[in-house]
């Protein structure tokens, strides 16, 4: 059986999972928006079953389309355009299976946050595109999501592109280390 250590990706956050899952209430909603080949979804599974969790854990990607590099749009041209079905295959080789252990939404950020009310989610972890940008439109578009007692987490916030875009949303994220900025919403 495979885990997440063999699955191709970034995922360098674990204690930030940790803090957040513990923190999730039974019957709360998590969600991760950035899967690609599923690295940190397959840890969260884990950690949810070990830990006999009953929470859900959505992952939100795309799965096709342009990249934040070019290694990564080489990779999607290698499988012929899309990754859904690589994502899905990484996810079986670990033990994990839609939806007993995780719910998917193929579909760019901002129209996947219209699944979710507003102030319903435990976590909403950021790891899509890092330019200002879309870092910016993240966290507009998913702060009004996080329950109060909630955590937004946003991965590689030591780049500038990144804790700028946090700042000016409104989201004063504190550095997690090694890469993670995470915010408690408190009121
Ligand atoms: C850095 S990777 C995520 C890494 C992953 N969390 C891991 O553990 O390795 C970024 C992912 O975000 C997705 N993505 C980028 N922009 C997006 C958007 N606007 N909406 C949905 N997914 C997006 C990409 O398709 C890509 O799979």
């Amino acid at each position: 059986m495979k885990t997440w250590k063999d699955i191709q990706g970034w995922f360098d956050f674990a204690e930030v999972y940790d803090l957040c899952l513990d923190n999730a209430k039974d019957g709360g909603v998590m969600v991760e928006v950035g899967t690609w080949m599923g690295k940190s979804a397959a840890y969260m599974c884990e950690q949810k079953r070990l830990k006999n969790r009953n929470v859900e854990f959505v992952c939100v990607d795309k799965f096709g389309g342009t990249q934040d590099d070019e290694g990564m749009n080489r990779t999607v041209e290698n499988l012929g355009g899309e990754f859904f079905h690589q994502f899905e295959k990484n996810m079986k080789d670990c033990g994990f299976v839609y939806p007993d252990d995780y719910e998917v939404i193929i579909a760019d950020s901002k129209t996947a946050s219209l699944s979710f009310d507003d102030g319903t989610l435990d976590m909403v972890m950021i790891d899509a595109m890092h330019d200002y940008a879309s870092v910016y439109a993240d966290a507009i578009t998913w702060k009004r999501k996080v329950k109060v007692g909630g955590y937004m987490c946003f991965h590689d916030f030591e780049r500038d592109s990144v804790s700028k875009a946090v700042a000016e949303a409104g989201i004063n994220a504190k550095m997690y280390l090694p890469r993670t900025g995470v915010w408690k919403r408190t009121a």
